[in-house]
């Protein structure tokens, strides 16, 4: 380990040991104290406040630099131009004390080299996907100045309606936790002084994923309970990897918005989950206080924020005008002003800003090269679910032409997917753009015929034309989803089935009757169930970024065999949303396949007893967590475990084997799954506890082991305690949260 983390690192154990009285103060503690002690006793109050102030750059101006340089300023977010950098830090450097500004961006799945979105990240279920990701991201983005990301959102999500579920890492805690850890490694590397390293914002605390009805910025009604054992659980594990930040949510949950919520920010973040880095609002949040109808006014809102705990504030500039009568008339302590302080000073200690600010602008460029082109191809590889693949349609083999449909096939911009300011659509390889340029695809006969420009496009003139193009080729390749625009920030939907007339396109190549595969770039599940029948094979890649045309191809024609598995549940229809695989049990759980059954026997009420279950969409989803084909074929037996009883101090080793009974070399995603099976609250019907990804070679059989600590088995329970809870527990081992391979054991 480098040294700027064992200082950072050292200094956050200090204050951990020093406990949770002082909070505020630990920044007395730690390493940089010394430093930072020095600056605060130095700093009027304005400059103080100047540090929390957080400013959208907009454009150079010689007001601008002047508030630089009087230290009315701590961080600007959204300035690229490295000159500009430069200039602001030069002003920054003229202000009293001299402290550094802190640049901070919206890097999220990649700055020039897009990544696919974190939703498809979390579907290769392998955290080093992630961690090269954000470190990839980190390394561009810093090369123009940006040291601090708002990544990861690490915001569970069980709605696909919500658009920025595309931002997430899925439904699942321990999946999100996870792959979050990872990208925050990636994002903060492994020397915080590095001039590559950027800091990562864990966001957003918290629970801005479960929106009412999935409408971004909805209200959210989340339990004590909940909150610990679901939503926070990806935010410990990102504290627990160091990260130097975390962002307030926009939602107010019960009532109460988190950029004014006191008990959520001191209490819990600080003292319960020991977190000691920087609090910084979300865009505006402080100022929405006002519209929720929780502050009166911009005075009110700063004063709520601030003594809330809430250290830096994005955008509006309430802090600034505000904190100062406020801290005057005795209405916000100076002790929550220099606590507040000293967490921003801090990052900025931690990250080396002080010794080095400078950017150095003839440095080679690390930008679109080689290297990074190739971790996102694999990256896209990997993210990519096979979803249907009947009578071996795919790989793609003796097939001389292709026909090529659909709106996604040659979409730079859309298979970006959303949050991409930096990415640039003129260095994306589309399908049709690797088909054209890639020496590997060079041979391969293709006609292409968008017929839909567009995902939206409401116009069916081309349909005509379907025909003619697929006839003269030996199989249809219909590239179909959603512009990036559909997805994203404040881009929710209350229908998610296939967008325009692509439902419509693929019945029409499918009466064709060549093969028919469909790949799919999206930024959500979408219900298409419907469209299933008329596709042969279904490969469904969340925006897969850069790359995302080679690597669908080497996919296709099965130069790289599909390992992705998916991160949420596929619903039926929208209506069955939340569904997710790890729900608790009701006291009147439907059998499986129950509107089978109800269907068949045509009674009126009990006909499958009364149980919880939807007339016409049954309780089984389309398909569940974790699922995912391969070319290959994967065998589980033996299932075992090391004992059958196991003590709190004690492990388990889960043991399976793993044969690839394919005849393709292939990888497989096992996943450990575990239940509680009576708990002091109730425990959730299957929860994922371990992934490996294992690769087999044709023929080829393993041994997977897991090993499982009572730690593991920990939750919050009815004392709200978290700790293990002894008794009967249920172990699966499988290939998707569905799987019937099962054991016991006993935890005493
Ligand atoms: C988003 C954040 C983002 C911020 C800054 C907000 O609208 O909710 O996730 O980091 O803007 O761009």
């Amino acid at each position: 380990m480098k040294k700027g983390n064992v200082r950072c690192i050292f200094s956050i154990l200090v204050c951990l040991l020093l406990g949770a009285k002082v909070y505020h103060m630990h920044a007395h503690q730690h390493d940089y104290s010394k430093e930072i002690e020095t600056l605060l006793s130095r700093m009027t109050l304005e400059e103080k406040i100047g540090q929390m102030n957080q400013v959208n750059f907009d454009s150079l101006s010689d007001e601008l630099l002047q508030q630089v340089e009087n230290g009315e300023i701590g961080s600007f977010l959204n300035v690229t131009d490295p000159k500009v950098i430069n200039i602001l830090q030069k002003a920054a450097e003229k202000s009293k004390h001299k402290i550094p500004l802190i640049i901070a961006r919206d890097v999220i799945h990649g700055y020039k080299t897009i990544f696919p979105v974190p939703l498809g990240q979390a579907a290769s279920f392998e955290p080093a996907i992630a961690e090269t990701g954000a470190r990839i991201a980190a390394v561009e983005a810093s090369e123009h100045g940006i040291k601090w990301t708002f990544a990861p959102m690490i915001d569970i999500a069980r709605d696909a309606r919500w658009g920025r579920i595309a931002e997430s890492l899925g439904e699942d805690p321990f999946l999100s936790s996870l792959m979050g850890e990872a990208m925050v490694k990636g994002f903060q590397g492994r020397d915080l002084t590095a001039p590559t390293a950027i800091a990562a914002c864990a966001k957003h605390f918290v629970g801005y994923g479960a929106a009412e009805g999935g409408r971004d910025y909805n209200s959210t009604s989340i339990t004590p309970y909940a909150l610990r054992n679901t939503y926070l659980v990806p935010f410990q594990k990102a504290i627990d990897a160091g990260v130097l930040t975390v962002m307030t949510s926009f939602n107010d949950n019960d009532g109460i918005p988190s950029s004014g919520n006191k008990y959520l920010l001191k209490e819990i973040l600080r003292k319960e989950m020991r977190f000691s880095g920087l609090i910084v609002s979300d865009w505006n949040s402080v100022g929405e206080m006002i519209t929720h109808g929780f502050a009166v006014d911009g005075k009110d809102a700063a004063r709520l924020a601030a003594s809330a705990g809430l250290n830096m504030e994005m955008n509006t500039g309430l802090y600034v005008k505000y904190l100062k009568r406020l801290v005057e008339e005795g209405r916000i302590s100076i002790s929550d002003i220099d606590a507040s302080v000293r967490y921003i000073l801090n990052v900025k200690f931690c990250l080396g800003l002080f010794d080095n600010r400078y950017l150095n602008i003839s440095k080679e460029s690390a930008i679109y090269s080689e290297k990074h082109l190739q971790a996102a191809r694999e990256a896209a590889v990997k993210s990519a679910i096979l979803l249907k693949n009947d009578n071996h349609t795919l790989p793609l083999r003796e097939i001389r032409k292709i026909a090529i449909i659909g709106p996604m096939a040659d979409a730079p911009y859309d298979q970006l997917g959303t949050w991409v300011f930096d990415g640039e659509p003129e260095h994306t390889v589309t399908p049709i753009g690797a088909l054209r340029d890639y020496t590997e695809y060079k041979d391969i006969q293709f006609v292409y015929e968008p017929i839909l420009r567009k995902s939206t496009d409401n116009d069916t003139v081309n349909f005509r034309k379907i025909r003619q193009t697929v006839e003269t080729a030996d199989a249809a390749i219909v590239f179909l989803g959603e512009e990036s625009r559909l997805s994203g920030e404040a881009h929710s939907l209350s229908d998610i089935n296939l967008i325009g007339y692509q439902s419509d396109l693929l019945r029409e190549v499918k009466k064709v009757g060549k093969p028919v595969v469909t790949v799919i770039m999206a930024g959500r599940p979408l219900t298409i169930e419907r469209d299933l029948p008329y596709t042969d094979a279904l490969l469904y890649c969340f925006h897969p970024g850069t790359m995302g045309g080679p690597a669908i191809w080497d996919l296709l024609f099965g130069r790289a065999n599909p390992s992705g598995k998916l991160p949420v549940t596929f619903v039926r229809e929208v209506g069955q949303i939340p569904l997710y695989y790890n729900h608790n049990n009701t006291g009147r759980p439907a059998p499986d396949h129950a509107k089978t059954l109800y269907d068949k026997s045509g009674e009126k009420q009990s006909s499958v007893g009364d149980v919880s279950f939807y007339l016409d969409s049954g309780k089984e989803p389309l398909f569940p967590f974790g699922y995912g084909l391969s070319y290959s074929e994967f065998k589980y037996s033996g299932l075992s475990l090391s004992s059958k009883k196991i003590g709190m101090k004690g492990s388990l080793v889960i043991s399976v084997t793993l044969k690839n009974t394919g005849n393709m070399d292939g990888t497989e995603v096992v996943q450990l799954y575990v239940r509680d099976r009576v708990g002091s609250i109730i425990r959730p019907v299957k929860e994922l506890k371990g992934v490996q990804r294992v690769n087999l070679k044709a023929g080829e059989s393993k041994v997977v082991r897991f090993v499982l600590s009572p730690d593991d088995l920990s939750f919050y329970g009815m004392d709200m305690i978290r700790k293990p809870e002894p008794g009967y527990y249920t172990v699966w081992v499988g290939g998707s949260s569905n799987t019937d391979l099962q054991e016991t054991f006993l935890l005493e």
